[in-house]
């Protein structure tokens, strides 16, 4: 994203010509950009060529997991929805790992079906009903257990997954249990330990820690993992403010770990690799001041763009045309929903804005679109993906026809 000639423009083509072109709200996605987050990802951690599996749940649009799966990575599942995705894009099931709580038989035995690399099991019962399954279809399953290793990912509550107030995962002690139960199961193959701590974290010691946890559970369990699937969640730069994820220091830990425990590292990333590729383009529709603040109604509501209302974050906001018209009041950009949480940021020193100019939200390529809903029967948007002066429709806009 940046101003060509005053014109906000993604790659080659200008925001104001994407909302004459295609209308609003539209979700546009650069692929320059995409490409180079995977070759960074990659480069970060090349000396031990880890296996990357894009986590589908942060974008689930399938002709983006085309292009991801030309780079090479895999995909990292939480539903059987997500795994026919990823299967359907041309992401073979070696590189495909299930992760989730709640997996059902229908969903486990689908998994098996598609000989997917691993299963990550999260309980005690998971393994057994992966088990009987399993026996039944005279298989031997590829399964990862999932740790959770009580350590505190320094992110957002509700993006915490990692301590043992949270559901997802084993602690050490049922870990160590389940390890002897079924490291000798004819229908199991324990494979694979499994960690995720929690999503858009920048501080790399909640890692560190991690991994000393990891290996103290290693060094008291009498089996040799072939795979350690470290999970995602290293952050992205939202705002100006916003630190960036140290990879050299976590690769740094990595490394070390690695040299007292040979195995495979799976990474499960979603925002590091589509977080910043995303843009919401949207119409100011109408303006109206409350004698407090300025309310800029957009036509993007919560329902195409989740976060600000479920998590309170903060994304930039940019108008289509720079100018040096600043505005002295609050400016509140909100969405037309009849909830109050529909809002997606307040502003102060913005640039004087008119009825019917376009702005972008930015940073929306993770947990944008996936997370979006028909609230209100609002039709969900159009997704584009530009690469360079290209334009390619990658999702048609809904129609209510298909709602009604
Ligand atoms: N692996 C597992 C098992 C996960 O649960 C997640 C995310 C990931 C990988 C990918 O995490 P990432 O690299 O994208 O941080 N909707 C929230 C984020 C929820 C993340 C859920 N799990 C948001 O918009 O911030």
């Amino acid at each position: 994203m940046k101003y060509i000639k005053r014109k906000l423009t993604i790659e080659k083509v200008s925001v104001e010509t994407i909302a004459k072109k295609f209308g609003t709200p539209t979700y546009c996605y650069s692929y320059g950009k995409l490409k180079n987050n995977i070759n960074n990802f990659k480069r970060n951690f090349k000396s031990f060529s880890p296996l990357i599996c894009f986590a589908v749940k942060s974008n689930t649009n399938i002709n983006l997991l085309k292009e991801i799966k030309k780079f090479g990575l895999g995909a990292d599942v939480v539903s059987v929805g997500e795994m026919m995705v990823a299967l359907k894009a041309g992401i073979k099931p070696n590189k495909i790992v299930f992760s989730g709580v709640g997996k059902t038989s229908h969903e486990i035995r689908y998994a098996i079906e598609k000989k997917i690399l691993l299963i990550n099991a999260e309980s005690e019962s998971e393994i057994k009903e992966i088990e009987k399954i399993a026996k039944i279809k005279k298989k031997k399953v590829q399964i990862g257990i999932r740790l959770n290793p009580n350590t505190d990912a320094k992110t957002l509550s509700q993006i915490s997954t990692g301590k043992k107030e949270n559901k997802f995962g084993v602690n050490s002690k049922s870990f160590i249990k389940l390890v002897e139960l079924y490291k000798n199961s004819k229908n199991i193959e324990l494979k694979c330990l499994s960690v995720h701590i929690g999503s858009q974290i920048l501080d790399y010691k909640p890692y560190e820690k991690m991994l000393n946890v990891i290996m103290k559970i290693l060094n008291k369990v009498n089996h040799k993992f072939e795979f350690i699937d470290l999970g995602g969640g290293m952050g992205i730069s939202y705002t100006h403010k916003n630190k960036v994820f140290n990879y050299k220091k976590y690769n740094f830990a990595i490394k070390k770990f690695l040299n007292n425990y040979k195995s495979k590292i799976i990474f499960e990333p979603g925002r590091a690799v589509i977080g910043n590729t995303g843009i919401l383009v949207s119409k100011v529709i109408y303006i109206k001041n409350s004698g407090k603040k300025n309310f800029i109604i957009l036509d993007a509501a919560m329902n195409d763009l989740m976060r600000p209302a479920l998590y309170g974050s903060k994304h930039k906001i940019l108008p289509s045309s720079k100018s040096n018209r600043i505005s002295k009041e609050i400016y509140e950009f909100v969405g037309p929903i009849c909830e109050s949480t529909d809002k997606f940021r307040t502003l102060k020193n913005f640039q004087k804005l008119k009825e019917k100019e376009i702005i972008a939200i930015c940073d929306v390529g993770a947990y944008g679109m996936s997370l979006s809903s028909n609230y209100n029967v609002r039709t969900k948007p159009l997704e584009l993906i530009i690469k360079g002066s290209k334009i390619k429709i990658i999702k048609k806009r809904q129609k209510h026809e298909e709602l009604i």
